[in-house]
This record gives structure tokens, C-alpha cells and sequence, in this order.
């Protein structure tokens, strides 16, 4: 594995290689990498950038959220997972690797999920935007620690630590098309307080869309300090956004917007943001984010 050291501190770049990589449902795949340093300092809600070395189609790099974190025998963290859902060029030819095969990945990059604490945190997750949850429901029950203080190594410096517990509750709701499309079930019911799966064909779960599982627990929330985090696609999170301002409960979501750099450069990403003084103005996704509160943004 070669590391180069990038300008901004926060993140590095490694040509590394797949540890193990996995068909988990339907056109997606869980791909996990060599990265103890990553693994190390990489918190809640951050992303990674790939591209597959050696090859320049697609020549622009993928965002992809930490879904997992992995140790060694000696448990020490040394592999992050991603998972993503085939689509296009990059994750078409993704999906031709083999575990030893090498890949360019930067990060961790962006901002993490709040640690406010709550008494109930909801997570809101729409086909593959189930992926940054897992280590947001771990750390919020205080089941893992993430960031510098998960780890001896301190080398680097990566961003503020997140160590739970912050919520007593995590719900997590989990809406796919079809029961084929569900990833990662057995691995949220581990670590989440309860899991709620809707589908729109009624193959698993409730029969329907995932806001309707969530308006059910806003209509019966027992107590005012709730949050949601939700990841998505995006009529699906502006849905979630309304329905969070109507219960008037605070909301987080993590933008997918695609992204050239992951790092600040290109304005690739740029969302349009409201502002304290009530203008809006564009914010990259990939260092102002991914996760903006919900109302702050102009939902198109
Ligand atoms: C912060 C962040 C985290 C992400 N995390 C994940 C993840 O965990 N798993 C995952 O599968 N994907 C994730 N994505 C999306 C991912 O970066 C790629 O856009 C996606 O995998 C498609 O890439 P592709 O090359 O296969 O498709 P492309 O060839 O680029 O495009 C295929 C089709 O999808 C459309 N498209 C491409 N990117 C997006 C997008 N971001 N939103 C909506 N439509 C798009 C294109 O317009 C085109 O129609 C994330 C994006 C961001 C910004
Ligand atoms: S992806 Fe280049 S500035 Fe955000």
C-alpha cells in the first residue's frame, strides 16, 4: 500500500487493495479495502472517494459513504466497507473486481451525523442510502467509538472524535422497492434499538413507502428530544424534510450530489444552502457536507 500525504490534513490518499468484496442484494455490492488509518479516523457520515487503479473510464472519481469498519486478529481497526448499488460506469466495472485487485481511494472527507444528545434518534434510509447508518446507530448507542478515540494511533489528524452514547433509542426505517433490494438487514438489527423495513411491493415489511413508517413513529413520539438522519434519494429526503418541519422535529440529511474532487476544489457539487441572514447561497457538498440540516436547504 503507497500513502501520499494530501494538503489538507484531514484525509489521505492510499492506492490500496479490495480485502474482500461481496454481492449483499440485488446490483449491490458490500467492497471492503485495506486502510487502517482511514479506518482509524474516519467517523459517521463521512465518505470516501474510489477510482480503480490503472484505468481512466470513468477518469473522475466516485463518492461512496463508510458503511463498516473492520480489525484484524489482534483487533486492531484495518479495512473500511463501502457498498454501493450498480448504476453506471464506475460501479459497473466495480463490480468486475476481484479481493488483491488495487484501487485509489482518498478520505475520510466531509462532515459527520451530530452527536446532540437525544432520547430518540431516527434513521431514515431510502434504497442504498442505508449505507452511512450503521456506524451512526453504533456510535449513538455508544457500541463503537469512532475517530481519533477509537484507536491508539494518532497519527494524522483527523476530525473530532464521535463516542456515544448520544441517543437511548435508534429506529432505523428502510425503504426499498422490492424485498431483493434490502442490504444489510441482519447487520442493522444487530446494532439498532429496532428496524422497520417497507417496501413498495409489500415483499418485505410494511406495504409502502418508508415515510409512511416514519410518520407513524412522529404521530406516537413520546418525547420532544427526537432527531432524524436520513440518506436517500432526493424527492424522498425533501419528503422526509416536510415531514420533519410538520412534527417539528430537527433533521439531518446527507446530500449524494456527484462530485469531481471530493475535496473542495472543482464546485462539482455545489448545493444551494439557506443562510443565517435568510439568502441562500451554494455550498460544496463534499467540505460544507454532505450532511446539512434539512431545512437549510433549497429543495428544488
Ligand atoms: C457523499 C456521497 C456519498 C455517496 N455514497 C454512496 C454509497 O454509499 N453507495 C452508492 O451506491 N452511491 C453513493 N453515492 C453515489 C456515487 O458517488 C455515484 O454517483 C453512484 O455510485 C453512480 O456512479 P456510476 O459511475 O456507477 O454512475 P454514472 O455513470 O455516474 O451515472 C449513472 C446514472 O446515475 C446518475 N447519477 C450519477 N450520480 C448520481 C448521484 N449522486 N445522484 C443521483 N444520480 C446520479 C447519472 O446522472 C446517470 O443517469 C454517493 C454520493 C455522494 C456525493
Ligand atoms: S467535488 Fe470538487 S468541490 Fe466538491
Amino acid at each position: 500500500m503507497t500513502n501520499v500525504d494530501c494538503a489538507q490534513p484531514k484525509f489521505v490518499f492510499h492506492s490500496t487493495h479490495i480485502t474482500e468484496h461481496k454481492q449483499i442484494a440485488a446490483d449491490t455490492w458490500q467492497l471492503t479495502f485495506f486502510a487502517p488509518d482511514m479506518a482509524a479516523h474516519a467517523l459517521p457520515g463521512q465518505f470516501f472517494m474510489l477510482r480503480i487503479a490503472g484505468q481512466n473510464d470513468p477518469l473522475i472519481g466516485r463518492a461512496l459513504a463508510m458503511f463498516d469498519r473492520h480489525r484484524d486478529g489482534a483487533g486492531n481497526l484495518n479495512a473500511i466497507s463501502v457498498v454501493y448499488t450498480v448504476k453506471g460506469r464506475f460501479t459497473t466495472a466495480m463490480a468486475r473486481r476481484n479481493p488483491g485487485d488495487q484501487i485509489d481511494v482518498w478520505g475520510p472527507l466531509g462532515n459527520a451525523f451530530s452527536t446532540e444528545p437525544v432520547d430518540h434518534l431516527i434513521l431514515v434510509a431510502g434504497g442504498v442510502g442505508q449505507t452511512p447508518m450503521l456506524t451512526y446507530a453504533a456510535a449513538a448507542l455508544g457500541r463503537e467509538e469512532f475517530g481519533a478515540s477509537s484507536s491508539s494511533n494518532q497519527a494524522g489528524t483527523g476530525p473530532l472524535g464521535m463516542k456515544g452514547p448520544f441517543a437511548s433509542k435508534v429506529t432505523m426505517c428502510y425503504g426499498a422497492r422490492t424485498k431483493d433490494q434490502l442490504a444489510g438487514v441482519e447487520q442493522f438489527q444487530k446494532v439498532c434499538s429496532e428496524v422497520i423495513i417497507t417496501t413498495e411491493d409489500g415483499s418485505a415489511g410494511i406495504q409502502g413507502r418508508v415515510t409512511t413508517a416514519l410518520e407513524a413513529i412522529l404521530k406516537q413520539k413520546q418525547s420532544e428530544r427526537c432527531r432524524i438522519a436520513c440518506c436517500g434519494p432526493e424527492p424522498m429526503m425533501h419528503a422526509v424534510s416536510n415531514m420533519a418541519e410538520a412534527y417539528d422535529v430537527p433533521c439531518q440529511v446527507s446530500l449524494e450530489t456527484p462530485m469531481a474532487c471530493g475535496i473542495g476544489i472543482c464546485f462539482t457539487c455545489v448545493a444551494k444552502v439557506i443562510q443565517p441572514d435568510g439568502q441562500w447561497d451554494y455550498k460544496r457538498t463534499c467540505v460544507e457536507g454532505p450532511i446539512f440540516d434539512s431545512r437549510s436547504i433549497c429543495w428544488e
